[in-house]
């Protein structure tokens, strides 16, 4: 099946899941347009190209997701699936810079068509239009729940540029870093709707780590991805991590296993960032034939399960089916 086959059918399988919530998506998109209407027009035209590139929107369609099941019939959903929508940009704008990237979901980075300077600034503006867009509603409480993701996925940056290069990260490392520049954002997404009312603020840590485990699938997921994957459907280079000199946990289970010629070989694409003295073919065979890619699999797998476990205390309905569905998805996942 071409790549193009595979993520059209990955968008309709997003489609059917959210659909529920799909009307209410749309709002999202509205909201997020007036935003930048209103923004500097350097500021909307930078934003409005990286909101505007084909993001697949699951942190978003997660807040109403929940949102609904939660019986929530105000307007709080769309404004904070806006932001944490808003705040997943700006994340992916400043990695992108970190990262050196030049291309995401298709096209040109930001980095790449206006500079580090503007794009960096534009990171910023965006992260600080989220706390605004929680204080004009005083909601004190969420916008707690949104700074402390948004600290840790920072936190998560910074630690894993520390450890950039390094053959010897360790599993637990990587877990954590795991959970904080990724698994957190998901935990808030899922865990804000509780917040919207008083009657289920009880529900507030059950959603954050149900949030938590497919956030933590999901990464683990993107990780392998980023070796068996294609360019065309991934939307930026295959084995970008390697090149970048991050180590992610295919690579750490590999490691181990291999004498030390192959070892010697990795440690120069991580050094040079260039596939010299090893090809990307023979890196996704090993990866493939050794059965690190099944573990990595698994252990997805392990946190899908844990997060479709937790739905059993959510109030019962289409949408905690959906929810269930979510983490099957994710699991599943091509892009
Ligand atoms: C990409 O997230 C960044 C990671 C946490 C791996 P998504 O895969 O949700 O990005 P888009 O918004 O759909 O492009
Ligand atoms: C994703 O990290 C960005 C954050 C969640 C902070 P990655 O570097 O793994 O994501 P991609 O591979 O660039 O999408
Ligand atoms: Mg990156
Ligand atoms: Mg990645």
């Amino acid at each position: 099946m071409t790549a193009n086959v595979h993520s059209l059918r990955q968008r309709q399988q997003i489609r059917e899941v959210f659909g529920a919530v799909s009307p209410r998506l749309k709002d999202v998109e509205a909201f997020l347009e007036r935003e930048l209407e209103h923004a500097l027009p350097l500021v909307g035209k930078v934003a409005g190209y990286v909101l505007g590139s084909g993001g697949k929107r699951i942190r978003p369609a997660l807040v109403l997701l929940i949102s609904k099941m939660l019986g929530y019939t105000g307007e709080r959903d769309i404004r904070y699936a806006a932001v944490v929508e808003l705040i997943h940009s700006a994340t992916l704008i400043h990695d992108d810079i970190i990262d050196g990237s030049d291309l995401r979901r298709g096209r040109p980075t930001a980095n790449r068509k206006w500079g580090n300077q503007t794009t960096v600034l534009v990171g910023d503006w965006l992260y600080t239009r989220t706390m605004d867009l929680s204080l004009e509603l005083g909601d004190v409480q969420i916008m707690r729940v949104l700074t402390a993701a948004t600290l840790q996925m920072i936190e998560g940056e910074i630690l894993a540029d520390q450890v950039r290069r390094r053959l010897d990260l360790d599993e637990t490392t990587y877990m954590d870093i795991t959970r904080r520049k990724t698994a957190e954002l998901f935990a808030a997404a899922c865990a804000l709707p509780a917040l919207f009312q008083p009657s289920t603020l009880h529900l507030t840590d059950r959603l954050a780590a149900f949030g938590r485990n497919i956030g933590l699938c999901f990464q683990l997921i993107d990780d392998a991805l980023d070796f068996t994957s294609s360019r065309s459907e991934l939307g930026k280079p295959v084995m970008a991590d390697l090149r970048e000199g991050r180590i992610t946990l295919p690579m750490i289970l590999l490691l181990p296993r291999l004498g030390q010629d192959r070892r010697r070989r990795i440690e120069e694409v991580v050094a040079t960032g260039e596939f010299a003295s090893i090809s990307e073919r023979e890196i996704l065979e090993m990866v493939t034939t050794s059965g690190v890619l099944t573990d990595v699999y698994r252990r997805a797998a392990d946190y899908a399960d844990e997060a479709v476990a937790l739905t059993e205390q959510f109030p019962k309905g289409a949408e905690r089916d959906a929810l269930t569905r979510v983490a099957a998805l994710l699991l599943g996942r091509r892009s």
